[in-house]
Formats: structure tokens, C-alpha cells, sequence
């Protein structure tokens, strides 16, 4: 089983007394099987690094540890993440555009691998480190002209925040070149998320492979990492079917291995950027149903939960129109005979846009039922407004070998002065 399954999902703790919902709940031993499966096929060509903003439980971080050593943190503060949990900084890798000065300057003294993505930031960061007795490991972020068709959610080819656009390459390479206390150490890029055909993946794959060669010719550099962003999707609607990953690792072989034959670039170590596939799958958001009416025909189920936590359920992020999640009931009244009634799952929020599923055919619920919606352990609790209307904070938890573990952060950010100089 690569997905949690709703039918272990406990409402109670082990004294019996039930748990207080909304939660989140990631199955940690379904966690374990992905990072195998992903570790696993792809063993020889790429190493997976975990995309912390995906999940940054450090609980979760911590499992993720159990199998994969290398996280992309995209804050100054999911570095600290990795850092508490023991990832070494030699295992992190820091991009993400609009980096502060003072995160600069903290972060710069840890020896992690900086990914540039701006001139003004190499700039920036060089006026920082030039001072310093080893020169800082920087990875430049290149903006692809071409992104395959079919990609799904593209960060490429358009104007963008992220990284130099292809053309601007060299220009970027002769500052780095002539910035002291800075090393160019290897190449990034990042097309896109949320693809589900290995075809496009693979295609993409090899665009990087020709455009991190010709980046590394300019350089005039033995490339020491170079990171691949890996869009791997997750079905998340009624119709998408699981990304191939055996097909996808067929189509991107012979790629790669003819990259680790490069006398150049074949010792370099080769990164797979990785969030959603990893953590989505195993986790789900579990939610009340708080009250439920008929209105003007349909059946409307009003759950505790709604886009204040869990935001791109409802739609909204980055979708054009709301697609459901898949959503089970967990605990429900009813008879088991009931048939599937199409109903609204609403939230508990004073806005109409607020609705966990607009119209989905599900038996039906009832005040003190319960929902479920799965392939929600990725970019679900902090990716979203939890403060809005002042709802209690969902709990986290985590499964494994049948125990439930409570796992909850709260004050995100306060993890105290792990680094010294990081502000709160
Ligand atoms: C640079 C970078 N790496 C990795 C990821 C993780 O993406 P995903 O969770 O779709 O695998 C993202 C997502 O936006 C990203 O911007």
C-alpha cells in the first residue's frame, strides 16, 4: 500500500477517548514505502532530496531522514527545520528567490549549498562572504526556455522570479567568476510540478541534462551537484491515474547515464528535488461534520475544517476550478445500505467559497460523522491560512506499526536560537 488507507485512520486514542478533529495524520509506514520505492529505482542515477516545503513536520522530516539524507529547504527557517532534526548542512540545499541579507549572512556561516537566483542576490552574497577564509559553495538556478508540453504546473519558460533565464546564463556565470568569496559548485533548475506522465518528466530530464552541460562549458567547472527538479505529480482528481515510475526511469537512464559518463560532469553528485510525491500520499485531514441541512435540494454537510486548513482542497492553489480530493467517510451513522447522495462538504468559514468539495457522491453524513480527505500529506496544514477566523489549530499525528503519535507544531517558526542571529 502506497496511500494511507482510510480504514486504519483511528478517532480514537488508544484510552478510548476520541480525538479532537480536524487532524492531520501521515502514515508513517507508508512513508517509509515510498522513500524505498523512490530511493530504490532510482538508485545509481539520482539521489532524492526531500522538498521540505511539501512538509515541514520535523517528525516527518525526521522519518524522511531514515531513508534519504539530503533536504531542499526554500527558507531560512526550514533549514533550522532540517538542522533540528540532524540533517548535516552539507546536506542542504537553500533556494528560493527573495533570500533577506541578515538569512544571508547567517546561513552563509554553515556550510550548506547555496542556490543562487538572482544577480543582485550573487552580489549581495559575495559583498557577505568575501571576507571569509573558504569561499562559500554557491549551485546557480537557471530558468529553462523550454518546458515539455504536458508538463503540468510550470515554473519555467515564462517571466519569472525563479532563477536566470537560460540566455543569461553566461552573464550570471562571468559575475560569479569574478565575485570573490564565492565557489560555483554546480547547476539547478526546477520546471514545473504535478506532472503525471513519465513522458514529459523524461523529456525534461534530458532538457536539463544538454542545458547543464552547456552551463558547466561556459563555467570552465568540475560540477560538484547538480539538482534536478523533478515534478513528480500525485493523482489528486477523479480520473488521474499514479505516475509510472518504473516507465519513467526506463525513459531517463540512458540520459543520465550518459551524463555519469561525462568526464566533466559524470562525478557530480546528482539531486532529485522531490516534495509532493514523497509526503502527499501518506497523509489525510480528518474533519467533523458539525451540522447538515438540505439547501434548495442539495445536501450540505458543514465539516469543522475548511480552506483554513487545507487550502488547495478547496481549490485554491493554483487551480483554475475546484477538483475534489478524494474524500471517504470515516465514521458515519447511517446504514451501510445508504446510497451515494451528491452533497456539498462546506467549512466552517463566513465565506461561500469555502467548501472542502463542491458536489461529490458520498452516503449520506450526518452531525458527528466523519470525513476524511486523503493525499493530503502534502502542501495541507501549513500551506494554509490556519489564523483566518481564528479556528482552533488542526493537530498533527503520525501512524506507524499501528500507534499513533502526536506530532503537532505549533509557532512554526519558534523553534528558539538554534541559529544564532536567525530572527524568530
Ligand atoms: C525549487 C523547488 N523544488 C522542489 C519543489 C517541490 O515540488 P513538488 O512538491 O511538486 O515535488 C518545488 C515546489 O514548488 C520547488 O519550487
Amino acid at each position: 500500500m502506497l496511500e494511507i488507507d482510510a480504514t486504519r485512520i483511528p478517532l480514537e486514542f488508544d484510552s478510548g477517548a476520541s480525538i479532537p478533529t480536524p487532524f492531520y495524520i501521515y502514515d508513517f509506514d507508508v512513508l517509509d514505502r515510498r522513500l524505498t520505492r523512490l530511493r530504490d529505482r532510482f538508485a545509481g542515477l539520482f539521489q532524492p532530496s526531500f522538498a521540505v516545503k511539501s512538509n515541514p513536520n520535523r517528525a516527518l522530516i525526521g522519518r524522511v531522514l531514515s531513508c534519504i539524507d539530503h533536504i531542499d529547504a526554500s527558507s531560512a527557517h526550514e533549514v533550522e527545520r532540517a538542522l533540528s532534526v540532524g540533517v548535516s548542512p552539507d546536506h542542504i540545499s537553500w533556494s528560493g528567490p527573495g533570500k533577506r541579507r541578515s538569512e544571508l549572512e547567517v546561513l552563509s556561516k554553515l556550510g550548506l549549498t547555496i542556490v543562487v537566483e538572482a544577480e543582485d542576490e550573487i552580489e549581495l552574497l559575495s559583498e557577505i562572504t568575501a571576507s571569509y577564509s573558504a569561499p562559500q559553495d554557491i549551485v546557480l538556478r537557471i530558468n529553462p526556455d523550454h518546458v515539455p508540453k504536458g508538463f503540468g504546473a510550470s515554473m519555467s519558460g515564462n517571466p519569472s522570479q525563479f532563477g536566470i533565464d537560460e540566455p543569461a546564463i553566461g552573464h550570471a556565470i562571468d559575475l560569479i567568476k569574478r565575485a570573490p568569496g564565492l565557489r560555483l559548485s554546480g547547476f539547478h533548475a526546477y520546471t514545473g510540478s504535478m506532472c503525471l506522465t513519465p513522458e514529459p518528466i523524461a523529456e525534461n530530464i534530458a532538457n536539463l541534462c544538454a542545458i547543464f552541460r552547456k552551463a558547466v562549458a561556459l563555467a570552465g567547472i568540475v560540477p560538484r551537484t547538480l539538482i534536478f527538479g523533478a515534478g513528480f505529480g500525485i493523482p489528486l482528481h477523479a480520473g488521474q491515474k499514479a505516475l509510472d515510475i518504473d516507465a519513467l526511469h526506463a525513459l531517463v537512464e540512458p540520459h543520465i547515464r550518459e551524463l555519469a559518463s561525462d568526464p566533466v560532469l559524470g562525478a557530480a553528485r546528482r539531486l532529485l528535488e522531490v516534495g509532493r510525491w514523497i509526503s502527499g500520499p501518506t497523509g489525510a485531514l480528518v474533519s467533523s461534520v458539525l451540522s447538515a441541512k438540505t439547501s434548495r435540494g442539495l445536501a450540505v454537510a458543514v465539516c469543522d475544517a475548511g480552506f483554513n486548513n487545507h487550502l488547495a482542497a478547496c481549490g485554491m492553489m493554483g487551480s483554475v476550478f475546484q477538483k475534489n480530493y478524494p474524500i471517504q467517510a470515516i465514521r458515519r451513522q447511517g446504514s451501510a445500505d445508504d446510497p451515494p447522495q451528491e452533497q456539498m462538504l462546506a467549512g466552517p468559514l463566513c465565506t461561500s467559497i469555502d467548501q472542502l468539495a463542491r458536489r461529490i457522491e458520498l452516503a449520506p453524513l450526518r452531525r458527528g460523522d466523519a470525513i476524511a480527505v486523503l493525499m493530503s500529506g502534502a502542501y495541507g496544514l501549513t500551506a494554509s491560512p490556519t489564523r483566518f477566523i481564528s479556528h482552533p489549530e488542526p493537530a498533527e499525528y503520525a501512524l506507524s506499526d499501528g500507534k499513533l503519535t502526536d506530532i503537532s507544531e505549533s509557532g512554526l517558526n519558534r523553534l528558539g536560537s538554534l541559529i544564532p542571529g536567525l530572527r524568530p
